[in-house]
């Protein structure tokens, strides 16, 4: 477990869902952990500073604005040197405006600012979909991909698949005798879950793994891809009732992102909610498996595989009440 060269790394979106079990997995392998986040962290701005330390226990907490260079500079790099930045920073929102400032600008100034501070690897969170980019937050991340590919430092791109947390919105509705809504007959889509830890060990291994340096790497939980039909039949089957299920036409969801794309255009408040129905009508059609160029269609056994936790174990726990769901943004991505 331990790395056999430990580090300094500075670590971005630390309060975040793979950030949090990222910065765990960092001080379990005896890397010096300097997290620079927000004053005010988490959803809806949950977490005070005291919070965030306690939160992120082993590592060194430092406050400030990861979109203002100069507050990265004073408060978080401080003119002293590390050997790696690792980023699971990525928008809260998905909304255009905020992809581009926070996955694109923020790590623009981010990474000029670590290789001030003497960073030589880069290991950088960023999501199976941008192989498909359609979206204004998938086109903002690829454009900083291709910014780190060319910048000379050592990379590894990570792009997982889906997280358990936006698999799992619908259990508590399940538990309470509502039907699981699906797209299509379900099978339009499919995935191989990958569970916080599990990637936050990905994440953290690539410091050490000479296999994953200056490589885009996609990666998926252990086991099967899976389709939202049979993530429902195991939930039903766990609470022991016979599965019940409410079929969603895509159509539908055409409708919705025609209507608001329309209005959006003249509202700009309305633009954000427009791409937000775009990112819903997405993840109901797209499987977040590697994507074969050839034939343009995805590709479960191309799509590798790493750790143990199942998301079938993870319903389980949620049904025993042995774990609590995650609450508050986007369950869509
Ligand atoms: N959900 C999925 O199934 C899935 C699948 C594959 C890939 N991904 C990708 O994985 C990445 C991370 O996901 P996650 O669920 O861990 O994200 P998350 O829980 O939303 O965390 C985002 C992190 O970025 C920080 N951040 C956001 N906006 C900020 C701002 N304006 N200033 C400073 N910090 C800011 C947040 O800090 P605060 O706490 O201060 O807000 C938080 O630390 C995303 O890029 C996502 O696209 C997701």
């Amino acid at each position: 477990m331990r790395s056999p060269q430990p580090r300094r790394v500075f670590v971005l979106g630390a309060t975040g869902t793979i950030g949090r079990a990222t910065v765990r997995a960092l001080a379990q392998r005896g890397h010096e952990v300097v997290c620079f986040v927000r004053p005010r962290a988490g959803v809806a701005g949950a977490l005070a500073a005291q919070d965030s330390v306690r939160l992120l226990a082993g590592a060194v907490l430092r406050f400030g604005e990861v979109s203002d260079p100069a507050s990265l500079a004073r408060e978080g790099f401080r003119g002293e040197r590390f050997d790696a930045l690792v980023s699971c920073l990525a928008s809260r929102t998905g909304a255009p405006y905020d992809a581009w400032a926070i996955d694109h600008r923020a790590h623009l100034h981010a990474l000029a600012a670590a290789r001030r501070a003497g960073v030589s690897q880069v290991v950088l969170l960023s999501a199976i979909c941008v192989q498909k980019p359609v979206l204004a937050f998938q086109q903002a991340k690829l454009a900083f991909e291709k910014v780190l590919i060319d910048s000379g430092l050592g990379y590894s791109i990570v792009r997982p698949t889906a997280f358990f947390k936006s698999l799992s919105g619908q259990v508590e509705r399940v538990k309470r005798g509502l039907p699981f809504l699906v797209f299509g007959d379900g099978t339009l889509t499919a995935c191989k879950p990958i569970s916080d830890a599990d990637l936050a060990d990905y994440l953290a291994d690539c410091l050490d793994d000479a296999s994953r340096r200056d490589r885009v790497l996609p990666i998926g939980g252990p086991g099967d891809a899976i389709t939202p039909r049979q993530q429902g039949e195991h939930l039903f089957a766990l609470l022991g009732r016979p599965p019940r299920f409410r079929h969603v036409p895509v159509a539908m969801l055409d409708a919705i992102v025609g209507v608001l794309g329309a209005a959006g255009r003249v509202l700009p408040a309305l633009a954000a909610k427009a791409e937000l129905a775009r990112i819903g009508r997405y993840y109901a059609t797209e499987s977040m498996l590697v994507l074969d160029p050839a034939t343009g269609r995805y590709d479960a056994a191309a799509t590798p595989s790493t750790g143990t936790e199942t998301l079938f174990d993870f319903y389980a726990r949620l049904v025993s009440g042995a774990v609590a769901p995650e609450r508050g943004d986007h369950a869509v991505f």
